[in-house]
């Protein structure tokens, strides 16, 4: 049995959340929304629970969770702030859409939270919901997306609900997230003689609601490095899960890129054709200015070219909507990669299983 609470997004009462709190330090898992997309969380110092985490969702047990917490004061006891620079990012960014890896003190997390690594990842969301609730838990609260591993992440309580019903204990529904896509993940590397304060690397693992403009802006004397952007395909990716396949549809997608839009649209629109024909209902993903141009059994719309944050918000929803629509064969239009274009199509390219057609 899983139960729903649903409560108002911008201004949750305490005892709207008190169930909820309850059951994470009993031990269960309690899905919640944040800024960025729903988590499914638990306790993070508690064993069990947080093998319920991995269980519900289908999850690798070699990719470790971010850890949510409410308070900054909350890092000291779990992890070891490495000098001025990231105390720099928080104070840019906390709460907000930043995970920030850091040295894992070790003996208070469950190990299967950092999966065996000697970092772990922190945010605080900037979420009235999940900071009340993880203030009133009382504990750290390990929290991946609340999805079934592989499906795109949760922006409405009803993709949690329709991925992990059954599976887990609750599900907080306080209404649709924000930001779309998941939090940005980086490692700050202090430069050989650097004690922390700021000429170090900055790795972004898992490009997010925070772009890379943003990060350079707070650290300039850092050299932001966005690793998954130039990953060989042989290479180890730092943040575990950039490996996995992700963010799909189940229906087979193609990522068309490049080249003038109407050269794009062409390309798409032959694409659609020629499955059609093969007898495969078709979708295509595209942005309002160029709906009208495309003709396929499905298509959705994820935002507007003009304003990337709308299609940041609006992407995994119409991810989702391809399989309601019972789509087999998929072709996607690539946005410029600016801004927060770029996790945008980070996660577009995953979608897609690296299948690009550059034109
Ligand atoms: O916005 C978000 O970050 C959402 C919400 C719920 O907060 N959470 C989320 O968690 O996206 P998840 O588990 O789906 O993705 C966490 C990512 C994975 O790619 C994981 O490998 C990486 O962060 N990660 C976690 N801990 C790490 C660590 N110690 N070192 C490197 N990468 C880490
Ligand atoms: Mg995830």
């Amino acid at each position: 049995m899983t139960a729903v609470w649903k409560v108002a997004a911008v201004s949750p009462q305490a005892e709207e959340l008190a169930d909820a709190a309850r059951m994470l330090r009993e031990g269960g898992t309690v899905a919640f929304p944040t800024e960025t997309v729903y988590g499914l969380g638990a306790d993070a110092r508690q064993t069990d629970a947080v093998m319920n985490i991995f269980s519900a969702k289908g999850r690798p047990s070699d990719n470790p969770l971010i850890v949510h917490i409410a308070n900054r004061s909350q890092i000291g006891e779990l992890a070891v702030l490495p000098g001025e620079a990231v105390s720099r990012l928080l104070d840019a960014f906390w709460p907000g859409p930043l995970t920030v890896v850091l040295p894992v003190v070790p003996g208070v997390l469950s190990p299967l939270v950092t999966a065996g690594l000697n970092t772990v990842g922190l945010r605080m969301p900037d979420h009235p919901v999940a900071l009340q609730l993880i203030a009133a838990a009382g504990c750290p609260v390990a929290a991946p997306s609340a999805n079934r591993s592989g499906r795109p992440s949760p922006t409405q309580a009803e993709h949690v609900w329709e991925d992990l019903h059954g599976r887990i204990d609750g599900i907080v529904d306080g209404g649709p997230t924000g930001v779309g896509l998941e939090s940005t993940v980086v490692e700050y590397v202090p430069a050989a003689g650097d004690d922390g304060c700021g000429q170090g690397v900055l790795h972004i693992l898992r490009p997010g609601g925070i772009t890379a403009a943003q990060l350079r802006r707070a650290l300039p004397e850092a050299e932001v490095r966005d690793a998954s952007a130039h990953q060989e395909p042989d290479q180890a990716p730092r943040a575990p899960g950039m490996k996995y396949t992700h963010y799909a549809p189940r229906g087979v997608m193609t990522l068309v890129q490049g080249g003038a839009p109407e050269q794009v649209l062409a390309r798409l629109q032959r694409e659609l054709d020629e499955a059609g024909a093969r007898g495969e209902r078709t979708g295509a993903l595209t942005y309002r200015e160029h709906a009208g141009a495309l003709r396929a059994d499905h298509v959705a719309v994820c935002g507007s070219l003009g304003d990337l944050e709308t299609v940041a918000h609006g992407l995994y929803a119409a991810l989702r909507g391809f399989d309601e629509a019972g789509v087999s064969f998929i072709v996607a239009e690539a946005c410029p990669e600016t801004g927060i274009g770029a996790a945008i199509m980070n996660r577009l390219r995953k979608a897609a299983g690296n299948r690009i057609i550059r034109v």
